[in-house]
């Protein structure tokens, strides 16, 4: 898909594509991409690493060497070459699209941007008075009730809706959805099924990923206009993925580069291995809970620090060193703290981070546009905060940047407010998740690792007017 109007931009993606490929020794690492035979025999150490949670066709992290692969298409040439829609239909069906396929797709996705009940539903809450990823979260499973609840026939209890004095209070509406939802997996009868859920294959529950896809970015767009006092905006329907949620975010309709670089950040985020976030939705879908509800777990779980969240921290860190002379003072400091860095270091990842090898110089090339000269020396501070620690740490313990370090700059150069930085990430993902989760359902089975059990057996137990001295508590 030709890019011609912002061709630097392309340039740019294909020079760090260059480097990496001269830099890395590619190769694939056996133990990561053969089909392995059930039960698997795996090293597991704390945090579930090395566990093979399941096999994928989906996405490919090499940590050893630093490249992204997904659906066998290198990360970098989508960057160059793709969009976040052709991106996403890849993810979820496994094949780029035809030119009708894509067509179709774009339309439906277009359709799912209007989200009123949801965007109305949420201007009841107190918005700006939340972190905005737990306004995301709510609005992700506000969106169930927009999308799935067949609940356009206007329904009425058949009970008075709201009694005070009464110990339980009925809704004023019941939660019909619960029953209705197009998207519920089996309602419950899941021996009927054989334990198969073909139905996530039909139009159905491709519709929720679509619907996902879209609403969410619709919803992060409106939570930040609402946190900032304003009114949400409507989506366009001529615009991208990418422009319409710059659009909805600003309020303006972005220049070409300002959407194709969203469009490459959009990319960068969409899939990556069996991450946190990825794992908590696919926990949750597998117990046959639904995919508002399993999108809503991912949203929470990327929403840590040590996750999704570190993009808003890294710019906070940046900003607190504040300029180049205090980078060697800092860093020696965080060092005898054995504080962990925010942006650096990676499970999987022993090598330079792909995506941060195109966000670093898409950040450099904001930063020089720029006419806020405060963010050209965040940037200065972020490479020079780089060189130290990839001259120790990465020495020492394979630690580089990651894709959090410095999307953030990326982000702030086109207006978005830190608080954003970790919502847009989850707008991105939503493809990956529920691609993954479409995959795994095909063949679910519940998530169910267990717990070595360390604490003490035989114990009798000793009524509580009869227990003596003080026991500390357990933490
Ligand atoms: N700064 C300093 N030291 C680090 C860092 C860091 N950012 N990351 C890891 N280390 C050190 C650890 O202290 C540890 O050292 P030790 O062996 O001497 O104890 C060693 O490297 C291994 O680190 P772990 O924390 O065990 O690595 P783990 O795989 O559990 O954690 C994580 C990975 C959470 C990403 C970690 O590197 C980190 O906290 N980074 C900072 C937060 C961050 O940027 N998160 C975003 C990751 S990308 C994403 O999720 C989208």
């Amino acid at each position: 898909m030709p890019h011609s109007s912002t061709q630097e931009i392309t340039d740019i993606i294909l020079k760090a594509a260059n480097k990496a490929r001269q830099e890395i020794k590619p190769g694939q690492e056996k133990s990561f991409t053969n089909p392995v035979k059930w039960p698997i025999d795996c090293l597991v150490g704390p945090g579930l690493e090395g566990a093979i949670a399941c096999e994928s066709e989906i996405g490919y992290v090499n940590g050893s060497s630093g490249e992204l692969i997904y659906r066998g298409y290198n990360v970098f040439d989508l960057c160059a070459y793709s969009n976040f829609e052709e991106v996403s239909y890849l993810l979820i069906h496994g094949h780029l699209p035809t030119a009708v396929q894509f067509k179709k797709f774009k339309k439906d996705l277009v359709s799912y941007r209007f989200v009123p009940k949801t965007i109305r539903t949420l201007m009841s809450f107190p918005v700006e008075e939340m972190n905005s990823m737990a306004a995301l979260r709510l609005g992700s499973n506000l969106l169930r009730r927009e999308f799935s609840y067949v609940d356009q026939r206007t329904y009425r209890p058949d009970y008075p809706p709201i009694s005070s004095d009464e110990d339980s209070i009925p809704m004023e509406t019941r939660p019909m959805g619960e029953k209705h939802a197009i998207y519920e997996f089996n309602n419950g009868k899941i021996t009927q099924r054989n334990n198969k859920f073909s139905e996530l294959n039909s139009p159905s529950g491709l519709k929720s990923c679509y619907q996902l896809i879209s609403g969410v970015a619709a919803v992060a767009a409106a939570v930040s206009r609402m946190r900032q006092g304003h009114l949400p905006i409507e989506a366009d329907p001529e615009l991208s993925h990418a422009a319409n949620l710059l659009y909805m975010l600003t309020g303006r309709k972005p220049t070409a580069v300002e959407e194709r670089i969203m469009d490459v950040a959009l990319i960068l985020h969409a899939d990556h291995g069996m991450n946190a976030s990825t794992f908590a939705t696919m926990v949750v879908a597998s117990t046959l809970s639904d995919l508002y509800f399993a999108v809503g777990s991912g949203i929470a779980a990327l929403n840590g620090p040590l996750h999704g969240g570190a993009n808003e921290q890294v710019l906070h860190m940046l900003e607190k060193i504040g300029s180049v002379n205090n980078v060697k003072d800092w860093y020696q400091k965080a060092r005898s703290r054995k504080d962990k860095i925010m942006g650096f270091g990676h499970r999987v990842y022993k090598a330079y981070d792909p995506r941060a090898r195109v966000l670093g110089p898409l950040a450099k090339y904001l930063v020089e546009k720029s006419e806020n000269k405060r963010s050209l020396e965040l940037f200065n501070v972020a490479t020079e905060l780089e060189k130290k620690v990839v001259d120790t740490l990465g020495v020492e313990k394979k630690i580089f940047p990651n894709v959090d370090f410095y999307s953030g700059i990326v982000y702030s150069c086109m207006g978005i407010p830190a608080d954003l930085f970790t919502p847009i990430f989850a707008v991105s993902r939503v493809s990956g998740w529920t691609s993954r989760v479409l995959e795994y359902l095909k063949n679910n089975r519940i998530f169910r690792p267990r717990a070595v059990y360390v604490g003490q057996f035989d114990l009798d137990y000793v009524p509580l007017n009869k227990r003596k001295g003080e026991k500390s508590d357990k933490k």
